[in-house]
C-alpha cells in the first residue's frame, strides 16, 4: 500500500474513492486524522482488507462500499481460469474484516450477484467482468450518498429551533460514501437554520468524536462543543441537550440497534431526562435476519486500544481488559428510526418490514 497527502474538497466529500488514472481504490487514513489528512492507495485486496479492520476506513456504510471496491480490487489480475476461485477468496478475506456493521455482509451479497450476472453476461471474461464490477461499485458509492441525503432530509424535519443536538461517534461523511447518517441528519437541520449547536462525545477509546466527528462539524461551519462521555448526564440533568441523534451498524428486525459502545448509556440518560433520542441508517444497515439485538455479533478489539492512548501506556503492565467496540440499544429507548424511505417509528417489527416493503427489498 502506498500513500499520497494530498486531499481533494469536493462539493459532497467522501473518504473514499476510486483514483482512474492509477486505477485503484484510495482511502483517507482515519487513524490519522485530524493530524495528517493522507489517502492509502490500495493495490490489493489485503490493503483494502488491512484498512477496514485497523479502522483507516470505518463506519458501517463506508465499509460496505469499502468493501464493493474490494472485490474491484481483489479480482485484478485474475485470469478466466481462476475468476470465479479468486472472487470466493477475495470475497470471505473482507467478509472476515468487521463482525458487528452488517453493511460489509449487504455489499458482498450484492456484489455476488452482479458477479454472477456479468459471468453470465461475458463468460469468465476477466476484464469485462472486472469493468463491469467497477461500475457497480461506483453506483454503490453514488447511491449511499444520495442515501444519506435523504436521512438527513427526513430527520430535519424532527428538530426545532436551535435545538442542541448530541452524537456519538462518528456517523458522518467520514463513515458512509459520503454526507453521512447522524450527521447527515445534524447537517440538514442546520441548512434548515434550526441547529443551535452540537454536543460531540469524544467516544473513548479510539475518539472518533473528538479526532473525527469535531474534524467533520469544522469544516461545515456547525456549532459544536467538544464533551467527554462522562459529560451526557451532567449536560442532560442541566436541560442542555434537546435531542440525540445516533448512527449504526447494525439494526435487528425488532428494531435493536448496534452503535458504538457507549451509545447505549447515551441512550439510558436520555430517557431518564426525557430527550428524544434517534438512530438513523440506511436499510442496508438494517439485518431483518437477526429477530432482536441478542443476535448481533459485538466485534471485540485489541487491549492496547484501552490500554495505551495513542502509542502511550496508561494502565499498568499485565492489566486485563474488555473493550466491546460496540452496544445495543434496546428498541424501547429509540424514538425513532430515521431511513431513507421516511421516519420509522415503534412497533419497530412492522414500520422496518413496510419500509423493506416500499422499497421494493421485501426479504
Ligand atoms: O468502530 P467504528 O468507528 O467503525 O464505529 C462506527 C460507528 O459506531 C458508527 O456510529 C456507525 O458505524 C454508523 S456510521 C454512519
Amino acid at each position: 500500500m502506498s500513500e499520497t497527502n494530498t486531499m481533494k474538497n469536493t462539493d459532497t466529500f467522501s473518504p473514499i474513492r476510486w483514483d482512474s488514472d492509477l486505477d485503484t481504490l484510495q482511502l483517507l487514513d482515519q487513524t490519522v486524522l485530524p493530524k495528517e489528512e493522507i489517502w492509502l492507495d490500495c493495490h490489493t485486496v489485503e490493503d483494502v482488507a488491512g484498512a477496514i479492520k485497523r479502522l483507516s476506513v470505518r463506519g458501517a456504510p463506508a465499509i460496505g462500499v469499502s468493501a464493493a471496491y474490494g472485490l474491484v480490487v481483489g479480482i485484478t489480475g485474475a485470469e478466466a481460469s481462476n475468476l470465479r476461485s479468486r472472487f470466493d477468496e477475495v470475497s470471505e478475506i473482507l467478509g472476515k474484516t468487521r463482525p458487528t456493521a452488517v453493511n460489509l455482509r449487504w455489499a458482498l451479497e450484492l456484489g455476488r450477484g452482479i458477479f454472477d450476472g456479468l459471468v453470465e453476461k461475458h463468460g469468465e471474461d476477466p476484464a469485462a467482468v472486472r469493468a463491469g464490477l467497477l461500475e457497480w461499485a461506483d453506483k454503490v458509492h453514488h447511491e449511499d450518498i444520495v442515501t444519506c441525503q435523504q436521512i438527513g432530509d427526513n430527520g430535519a424535519v424532527l428538530f426545532a429551533k436551535d435545538d442542541r443536538v448530541m452524537t456519538h461517534c462518528n456517523a458522518g461523511a467520514l463513515a458512509t460514501g459520503g454526507y453521512g447518517t447522524a450527521v447527515g441528519v445534524i447537517t440538514s437541520a442546520f441548512n434548515a437554520g434550526k441547529l443551535g449547536k452540537v454536543w460531540v462525545d469524544e467516544t473513548r477509546p479510539l475518539l472518533q468524536g473528538a479526532r473525527l466527528t469535531s474534524w467533520e462539524l469544522g469544516r461545515l461551519g456547525i456549532p459544536h462543543d467538544l464533551v467527554t462521555d462522562s459529560s451526557v448526564g451532567a449536560l442532560m440533568s442541566r436541560g442542555l441537550v434537546d435531542r440525540v441523534v445516533v448512527g449504526a451498524d447494525r439494526i435487528a428486525a425488532n428494531g435493536d440497534a448496534a452503535n458504538k459502545i457507549g451509545t447505549y448509556t447515551v441512550a439510558v440518560l436520555a430517557a431518564r431526562h426525557n430527550v428524544p433520542f434517534y438512530v438513523a441508517a440506511p436499510l442496508s444497515t438494517i439485518d431483518q435476519r437477526v429477530a432482536s439485538g441478542d443476535e448481533i455479533p459485538i466485534e471485540q478489539r485489541e487491549a492496547d486500544e484501552v490500554t495505551e492512548v495513542f502509542g502511550t501506556r496508561v494502565a499498568p503492565e499485565g492489566t486485563e481488559v474488555c473493550n466491546f467496540a460496540f452496544d445495543v440499544t434496546p428498541n424501547e429507548l429509540i424514538h425513532a428510526i430515521i431511513t431513507e424511505m421516511g421516519v420509522l417509528k415503534a412497533p419497530y417489527t412492522e414500520s422496518i418490514a413496510k419500509a423493506f416493503e416500499e422499497a421494493g427489498q421485501a426479504s
